[in-house]
């Protein structure tokens, strides 16, 4: 048996999570909310298992990292403190013909993504078209960075970047839009307070770093990881989950010496990398993006970048984030943010280096990495298909599906005993319904690693056929071999 695969699209990808139960768009029966959405089945179970293996290795793994569960509420002079009041924004243009909105960054890489289509399809002309996309960006990233928004609308309008719905150039001005979602605490108008849902979960580290330290009695260097919903009123829903405005981030602050950053920037930037690979991800799929411009509190910084379908995106962030945060909290709350470093009698702000990767954008690169759709060529010459999910075993919603031959013959009964025996220590499924190959699919569209049958011949011998989902190979094992050897997979 030989396969072939054809290539992913991000749309099957999104039509097989909704048919197979792993994501839906949010309040579906009322046409959905834009950027917004919910987690099935299969979907809530990967997202855990991609969570608990990102703790895992954060807060298990790593003797002198702690775990965290800050609220999402937090007094409103964190994020003055924090600088996300004042420049937490967006730039955004919008089409006086169509009244569509822009986000301008969006905008100006959409035409860029234009030219090199086009540059594509023209022998002659090719390379000038590819220059000129690559100048576009470039010009882009410089004007962005310099929050040039005059530059970035002489931009726009020397390049004639047209609306994809009025085909006009007729635009506005370029202004910042907030992308913090506000509001009201207490019940009584006059004395109702504006608090913002938090965009990121790293503040509720900072404003917690004593008390960690103090509790958990840490000594630097130490780490502080914490999970949980992050919320951003993004302009442009894009690309599934990719970009959602209610989303879940998993942050890790890891507080150094000043002066150590550097060496604990690159160990953080290896490990993290490490971590994507020990999933069994091809590498060549990976890539890092420094920062050619800085945020000014930050003395360095890059992006995990993976190949989605849609192209090389970010996945994670790494920043080294000097002092600036514990700064900024000590001057607005007045409290020191200060450790006792015992081994040179002196009290500092530490520095922080910071991992940041978005949970439900790790969900989309795990889907997108394991989609295939295979032809199957068969040995009598004819041809089968099916679609299969390559699912990390770790990862993977199910473990073990449990499969009766037949309905009837005391086969159930045997099957039952072993869900019984490997239910406590791995997620199973049991199924009688339907021929077997049809139950052997159903399986392989969410990532199941391993089938069992159980037949005739177990009830003789007490053996099995165990399958395996990538191989689609297939051998007799001893019933009571079965746990261990799916246990051994998922270590
Ligand atoms: N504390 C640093 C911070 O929040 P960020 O680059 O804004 O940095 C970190 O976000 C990660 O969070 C990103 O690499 C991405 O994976 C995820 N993320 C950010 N905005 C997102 C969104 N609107 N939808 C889904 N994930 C998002």
């Amino acid at each position: 048996m030989s396969k072939t695969v054809t290539d992913n699209t991000l749309q099957a990808i999104i039509s097989h999570a909704k048919e197979y139960g792993f994501v839906f768009p949010s309040s579906e029966i009322y046409d959905g909310l834009s950027a917004v959405y919910d987690y099935g089945p299969y979907g809530a179970q990967l997202k855990k298992n991609i969570r608990d293996d990102w703790w895992k290795s954060m807060t298990q793994m790593n003797e002198n990292i702690v775990g965290i569960d800050a609220a999402i509420f937090m007094h409103p002079t964190t994020w003055k403190a924090s600088g996300h009041v004042d420049s937490f924004s967006d730039p955004l243009i919008d089409n006086k013909d169509s009244k569509k909105r822009y986000r301008v960054d969006h905008l100006i890489e959409a035409h860029a993504d234009k030219l090199m289509e086009e540059a594509a399809k023209d022998n002659d002309g090719g390379a000038t078209l590819r220059d000129r996309a690559k100048q576009l960006i470039a010009d882009m990233e410089v004007l962005l960075a310099n929050d040039d928004f005059a530059g970035l609308g002489t931009l726009i309008q020397t390049n004639k970047i047209q609306c994809s719905v009025s085909g006009t150039s007729n635009w506005t001005e370029i202004r910042q839009f907030n992308l913090m979602f506000s509001t009201e605490l207490g019940s009584v108008a006059e004395d109702a307070n504006t608090i913002y849902l938090r965009p990121e979960t790293a503040q509720g580290i900072f404003v917690n770093f004593l008390n960690v330290q103090k509790t958990a009695r840490m000594k630097i260097p130490f780490g502080i990881a914490q999970t949980g919903k992050a919320f951003r009123n993004e302009i442009v829903a894009r690309q599934f989950i990719f970009r959602m405005r209610e989303f879940e981030q998993m942050e890790m602050q890891f507080f150094v010496k000043p002066g150590t950053q550097k060496e604990w920037y690159e160990h953080w930037k290896n490990e993290r990398m490490n971590w994507h690979l020990s999933l069994g991800i091809a590498a060549n799929k990976y890539r890092f993006h420094d920062h050619i411009k800085l945020a000014h509190y930050a003395d360095a910084a890059l992006d995990i970048e993976y190949e989605f379908p849609f192209g090389f995106k970010e996945v994670e962030g790494i920043h080294s984030r000097t002092d600036y945060d514990l700064t900024r909290h000590q001057e607005f709350s007045k409290k020191k943010l200060q450790y006792f470093d015992t081994e040179i009698n002196q009290h500092y702000v530490p520095y922080v280096i910071e991992t940041s990767i978005g949970l439900d954008r790790m969900f989309l690169l795990i889907l997108s990495n394991s989609y295939e759709e295979e032809t199957i060529q068969k040995e009598d010459g004819t041809t089968d298909s099916r679609v299969v999910l390559h699912l990390p075993t770790k990862l993977a919603p199910l473990k073990l599906a449990v499969l009766p031959l037949t309905k009837k013959d005391g086969l159930p009964e045997l099957a039952k005993a072993l869900m019984d025996e490997c239910k406590p220590s791995f997620h199973c499924f049991y199924e009688e319904k339907d021929a077997i190959g049809k139950r052997y699919r159903r399986q392989d569209a969410i990532g199941t690693p391993f089938c069992v049958t159980i037949d005739h011949q177990t009830k003789e011998d007490n053996t099995v056929t165990i399958r395996y989902r990538d191989s689609m190979q297939q051998e007799r094992i001893p019933m009571s071999e079965v746990k261990a050897l799916i246990l051994k997979h998922i270590a």
